[in-house]
């Protein structure tokens, strides 16, 4: 499921009730975990809908701000610049594994959020990187396949020397 490509959501035969309580178990499993980011296929549903939020008091994410919830249905994203900016990653579908990608510091983000009304937003730093992280996610990568170099990856209580680039 991971290594799929996700289909888009099929907005006229999906029905409401169900994408619904789809977005709450996924909100509910982000919570749970201390994700910032959790993607559809990463509880077992092959489609292209993620969510982000980042909040204060996130034990797996200190000093990361405050990202309001975000819905993001059939998301589409416009890398800005250069993926020249290191990023400091974790995955809940990689547990207890922490790497160095590169990831472009702006996007603009096009989807539709949880009432399927279009939305557009620009999106910098920290979330811009969770956005490019869920979006991997609906085409089967993982960041993994983006480390900058294999030596930038290892379980979390031995990774310590490149901990300075921490996102
Ligand atoms: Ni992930």
């Amino acid at each position: 499921m991971l290594r799929l490509v996700a289909s888009e959501l099929d907005l006229e035969h999906t029905d409401r009730s169900w994408l619904r309580s789809l977005v709450e178990d996924l909100v509910d499993t982000m919570r749970d975990q201390n994700g910032v980011g959790i993607a559809a296929p990463q509880v077992g549903v092959s489609l292209r809908i993620f969510a982000i939020e980042v909040r204060p008091d996130n034990p797996r994410y200190e000093n990361a701000g405050d990202v309001p919830l975000r819905i993001a249905i059939n998301p589409h994203l416009e890398l800005l610049g250069d993926r020249d900016k290191p990023s400091f990653e974790g995955c809940l579908s990689v547990p207890d594994m922490r790497g160095v990608t590169l990831r472009h510091e702006s996007v603009i983000l096009r989807y539709l959020d949880e009432g399927l009304i279009d939305q557009q937003v620009q999106l910098n730093g920290f979330e811009a990187i969770i956005a490019q992280h869920e979006t991997d996610h609906l085409n089967g990568k993982l960041y993994v396949d983006r480390l900058r170099s294999s030596r930038d990856f290892g379980f979390l209580p031995e990774v310590t020397d490149f901990n300075s680039v921490h996102v």
